[in-house]
């Protein structure tokens, strides 16, 4: 039996091995990444270290690891829309992670993460199995990984699957460092059938999960006159990544991360105060319990981090989020201010390892308040609006809703498309959301990645000087890497 299994210690046994194995433990580094204006948030582990990979910069350390703080809401990792839907999308997470910097390869990284899982955590290696790199684009199969994880794991090929570039050949970007990738998958459920390898488990979470993501890399991928062209890196280096709410739903014995104590005592917050049961099922009650308790997790960490809710860039992600969960609110029949309580909730029970959220608690209650009495005005008048609008269209004998109006509904009075729908559909009515979706295409680039604190607004400046004067100390947004 796991004798480690909080969320806390897992995060702490895995930094623990390890620096014991000559790692410097790296306090996760902001969520807005520094230096990085590819990136809107920092989505992996690895990237506070991109230049370390590129062998640009070079630090004291060669061996590195960390529990990273990561979001997924834009850009190539986009998890927005599967939230509170599936066992183990989310908005925010943490990325457990190791590194080598030119130093240790293959061998050793499988090693670690074997003995990690298998005789420190032990998770029971007959509900797992392994991917390595089955060749493609003319790269050949990673055999190298493939005999190591023979050797280290005692599996036959049946748990050593190859898989294609897809799935198992990691890349920085266009061009840069690479290289093959294996993970380990862990099995939620009755007979785990290493043939039966997917990555789309069913909503329950039954099935494969991926636990650990190991990336070797070990090429340079270069364009020559618009050819690619792969170069063996002279220092190959390892990154990995792993979740730390599946493994905690791993060793908790969890199918879904919303079971686990990361989220658990969220959606429990959530359906206390709508005064609804909490299923864990798939209604739109119980998803709606888990989307607040994902957003709730964000939304603290953002505000921490100094971001605040706005019409563009990683500000307009945030208000985002905080609608979003809000409407949640709404839709479960609660018809205060919540929101606040639940992220005061992530405060607590994150707080010790994450200071700032401690240290910005009155922040994170304020600007969580404040968007949910704006917003809820926002819903009322947009009610208000709707209201007049079915007048309307019944003596007009109309049963569509105008895709300008859905679109006018949103873009001034910031009334959600989803929830105009669901309205319209209580009603028998329908929306044109094709004429909604042209609408919008029309300004779309009001929403693109403009990270403006200059067009904060007036009440949040306000309530942010108030606090900086008090217990609340605005770090802004340049905060460099911490080492
Ligand atoms: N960069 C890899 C990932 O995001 C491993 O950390 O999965």
């Amino acid at each position: 039996m796991a004798t480690v299994t909080s969320s806390a210690q897992i995060r702490q046994t895995f930094l623990d091995f390890f620096t014991k194995n000559g790692h410097t433990p790296i306090a996760s580094s902001s969520i807005i990444p520094a230096n990085d204006p590819t990136l809107m948030f920092v989505n992996a582990g690895m990237v506070p270290f991109k230049e370390l990979f590129t062998g640009r910069e070079k630090r004291s350390y060669t061996r590195a690891c960390s529990s990273q703080k990561c979001v997924r809401v834009s850009g190539k990792h986009n998890d927005l829309e599967n939230v509170g839907r599936t066992a183990r999308h989310h908005t925010f997470f943490e990325m457990l992670g190791n590194f080598s910097f030119g130093d240790y390869f293959k061998e050793d990284a499988i090693s670690f993460a074997w003995e990690l899982f298998t005789r420190v955590l032990d998770l029971p290696a007959d509900r797992m199995m392994v991917t390595i790199f089955g060749g493609g684009d003319g790269i050949p199969a990673d055999d190298e990984a493939r005999a190591i994880w023979r050797k280290v794991t005692g599996y036959g090929d049946d748990r050593i699957v190859g898989l294609g570039m897809a799935d198992n050949f990691w890349q920085m970007g266009e061009t840069g460092p690479c290289g093959p990738n294996s993970e380990i998958y862990f099995y939620h459920g009755d007979n785990p059938d290493p043939s039966k390898l997917t990555d789309e488990p069913s909503p329950d979470g039954t099935g494969w999960v991926e636990l650990w993501n190991l990336v070797f890399m070990q090429f340079e991928r270069s364009l020559e006159n618009g050819v690619a062209k792969l170069c063996p890196l002279p220092k190959p280096c390892i990154d990995t990544g792993s979740g730390l709410e599946r493994v905690a739903g791993a060793l908790q014995g969890k199918k879904s991360n919303y079971d686990t104590d990361l989220l658990r005592p969220l959606v429990e917050q959530a359906s206390a105060i709508a005064g609804k049961a909490y299923g864990g099922s798939m209604s739109e009650d119980d998803v709606s319990m888990r989307v607040i308790a994902d957003h709730a997790r964000a939304a603290a960490f953002l505000i921490a981090e100094g971001v605040l809710p706005d019409r563009t860039g990683r500000e307009y992600v945030l208000r985002r989020i905080m609608r979003r969960a809000i409407r949640h609110g709404h839709r479960l029949g609660i018809t205060r201010p919540f929101l606040h309580e639940v992220a005061l909730s992530v405060v607590d029970m994150m707080g010790e390892h994450f200071g700032e959220l401690r240290q910005r608690r009155g922040l994170i209650a304020t600007i969580t308040e404040q968007e949910e009495v704006r917003f809820r005005q926002t819903i009322d008048r947009g009610l208000g609006m709707l209201d007049e609008e079915f007048a309307r269209m019944k003596s007009a004998n109309s049963s569509t809703l105008s895709g300008e109006t859905a679109f006018k509904l949103y873009d001034t009075f910031g009334f959600p498309i989803d929830l105009t729908d669901v309205i319209c559909q209580e009603k028998g009515l329908a929306v044109d959301l094709a004429g909604y979706d042209r609408a919008l295409e029309q300004v779309r680039a009001k929403s693109e990645f403009v990270s403006s604190s200059a067009a904060t607004p007036q009440v949040y400046r306000e309530a942010l000087s108030k606090l900086a004067s008090k217990e609340v100390r605005f770090i802004g947004y340049e905060r460099e890497v911490s080492e």
